[in-house]
């Protein structure tokens, strides 16, 4: 027999539970969307999901505050367990007052926030929101501040993980931005800094919500996001899946999956990889798919840059980050947008402890004007200050090309490589063959009876003299020249010995990276 005041509870969690009423749930569904509580019940392990802050009121009076209810102020924040892992989540719920952030709405994020620093647990904010909260004035800006401060702080601490599943505007765009991954959903999703209402007043530019900051843009040409999903059942399984690459923290290591394969099994396909001209593409995710435990792969921003292919896999059972230049796309030249694409991601894996592995088949980086006023030479250097820094386990195999700069970037043995193996095909040098031999043969090709016939001779000669594996390995710059089909059992190899590494960094602040 249930007390009164036991009643009284259990009647008044059923209310709030209900956030902003059957009317407002009845628009969100409409609209394709779930509620904040759904997502989150959606998200976590069943039953698993603990609520923390529903009884948060906000203490705004003026503008009709004093009579407006807001149940849990308009975030559901808590905690419980994904895949058995603990992850701390805070929801909007556009349901009750558009899922704007006033005072205690944002108060209940830090918290959730604070709490998952504490106790070294992945924060999840899922955003669905008319933005400041226009009825609580410089206290709404306030508490923003207050998230994008604990967003810094948690940055390298925990994995931050933002999922767009509504609108988020103005500067609330920032929070997602200082996370490591941004989630987005296809029509319903949508991020700018100012909407196309003030852009076509201030710039005469008609542009739509969705072409503006919807998923696809931000997906591929802004590069702000790194998923997206048709509709937000994807979007949710997405996120588990990406949590199942990531440690807890920055103090532990990813979790190693039970693997099947044999690890010493050759792959001979892959010595058929790579096409007789050099100058023929081919797919690096047929590669990074024959190594891969079970072929899985789960890459980041498939979108943006598609010059560079970032994401993560298992090598018997254990998770690595892949970086690897796409002969198939700009014939996986660097520019600006690869740059910056792969050294967010190093810095991302080595935060977390994630060894990485880079496959190389590059030919340099894209010249053109566009790419050197775009500041070519800053972004590039992100690249090299990137992968120098970290110091996680790092592999490397060059796979085909490695010219230039470019080659250096690429996580050589210069920068740090600890294992750098190469392919009978690689081809490390100052540039192409064809590029070298016209430059320093160009008198004798002149002088030539057939000038073809010439630098074609001269062209093989550099190509032998210089451009071989070998001439690298003599001087220990690759560690060894291996069969293609021997990939996956020499890089379970070299990450077993490498699971060990430490690292000894200079105290200092932090190092002052090009941005
Ligand atoms: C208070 C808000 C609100 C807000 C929405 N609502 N946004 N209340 N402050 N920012 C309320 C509405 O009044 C309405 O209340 C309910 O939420 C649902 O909103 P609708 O307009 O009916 O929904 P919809 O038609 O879907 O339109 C959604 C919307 C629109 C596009 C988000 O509400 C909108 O334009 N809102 C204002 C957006 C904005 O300018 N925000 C400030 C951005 S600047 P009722 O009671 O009628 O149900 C910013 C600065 C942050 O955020 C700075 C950080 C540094």
């Amino acid at each position: 027999m249930l007390t009164e005041k036991q009643k009284k509870l259990t009647q008044l969690k059923e209310v709030l539970a209900k956030g902003g009423g059957d009317k407002a749930v009845e628009r969100q569904h409409d609209r394709g969307k779930m509620t904040a509580r759904e997502r989150v019940i959606a998200l976590f392990d069943d039953k698993s999901f603990v609520e923390t802050g529903l009884f948060v009121k906000h203490r705004a009076t003026q503008f009709g505050m004093d009579t407006k209810q807001a149940a849990g102020d308009g975030v559901v924040t808590g905690y419980g367990t994904i895949d058995g892992r603990l992850v701390c989540v805070a929801a909007q719920d556009f349901t009750v007052i558009g899922g704007s952030l006033g005072e205690m709405h944002a108060d209940k994020i830090v918290r959730t926030q604070e709490m998952a620093m504490k106790v070294g647990a992945p924060m999840i904010c899922i955003n669905d929101s008319g933005g400041a909260r226009i009825q609580e004035g410089v206290d709404s800006l306030a508490g923003y501040g207050r998230i994008f401060y604990n967003n810094t702080k948690a940055s390298g601490v925990i994995p931050q993980i933002s999922v767009i599943m509504g609108p988020c505007a103005g500067g609330a765009v920032y929070s997602p931005a200082l996370t490591d991954f941004v989630f987005m959903v296809d029509n319903t999703s949508e991020m700018f800094i100012t909407g196309p209402q003030v852009i076509k007043a201030v710039t005469g530019e008609e542009v739509t919500a969705q072409e503006l900051g919807g998923a696809m843009t931000h997906n591929s040409v802004s590069g702000v996001a790194h998923f997206r999903a048709a509709d937000e059942q994807e979007c949710l399984l997405q996120i588990k899946t990406l949590l199942s690459y990531l440690p807890q923290n920055n103090l532990e290591k990813p979790n190693t999956v039970d693997c099947f394969q044999d690890p010493n099994a050759m792959i001979e396909s892959l010595n058929s990889l790579i096409p007789a001209d050099p100058r023929t593409p081919y797919d690096m995710k047929d590669l990074i798919h024959s190594v891969a435990d079970g072929g899985e792969f789960l890459e980041v921003q498939p979108y943006y840059a598609q010059n560079i292919i970032t994401g993560y896999l298992r090598l018997n059972g254990e998770s690595v980050g892949v970086i690897a230049n796409q002969p198939r796309v700009m014939a996986g030249c660097l520019d600006i947008n690869a740059s910056d694409k792969a050294s967010r991601f190093i810095r991302t894996c080595d935060a977390f402890n994630i060894p990485l592995l880079t496959l190389v088949d590059v030919p340099g980086f894209l010249p053109g004007t566009q790419q050197e006023y775009g500041g070519i030479i800053r972004h590039g250097a992100k690249l090299l200050f990137s992968y120098s820094e970290a110091s996680v386990p790092k592999v490397t195999l060059i796979v085909r090309k490695a010219y230039g700069g470019a080659y250096i970037g690429m996580c050589s043995k210069h920068l740090g490589g600890d294992i750098v193996l190469g392919w009978p095909d690689a081809e490390i040098a100052v540039m192409g063959a064809e590029g070298a031999a016209n430059i320093i043969f160009s008198r004798e090709i002149r002088a030539a009876d057939d000038p073809e016939a010439k630098r074609q001779e001269k062209i093989a000669e550099y190509s032998e003299g210089m451009m071989s594996p070998y001439i690298a390995a003599e001087r220990g710059y690759l560690d060894d020249v291996i069969m293609p089909e021997e990939t996956r059992q020499r890089l379970i190899s070299s990450f077993d010995t490498l699971r060990g590494k430490r690292m000894t960094v200079i105290s200092k602040k932090h190092g002052n990276m090009p941005l």
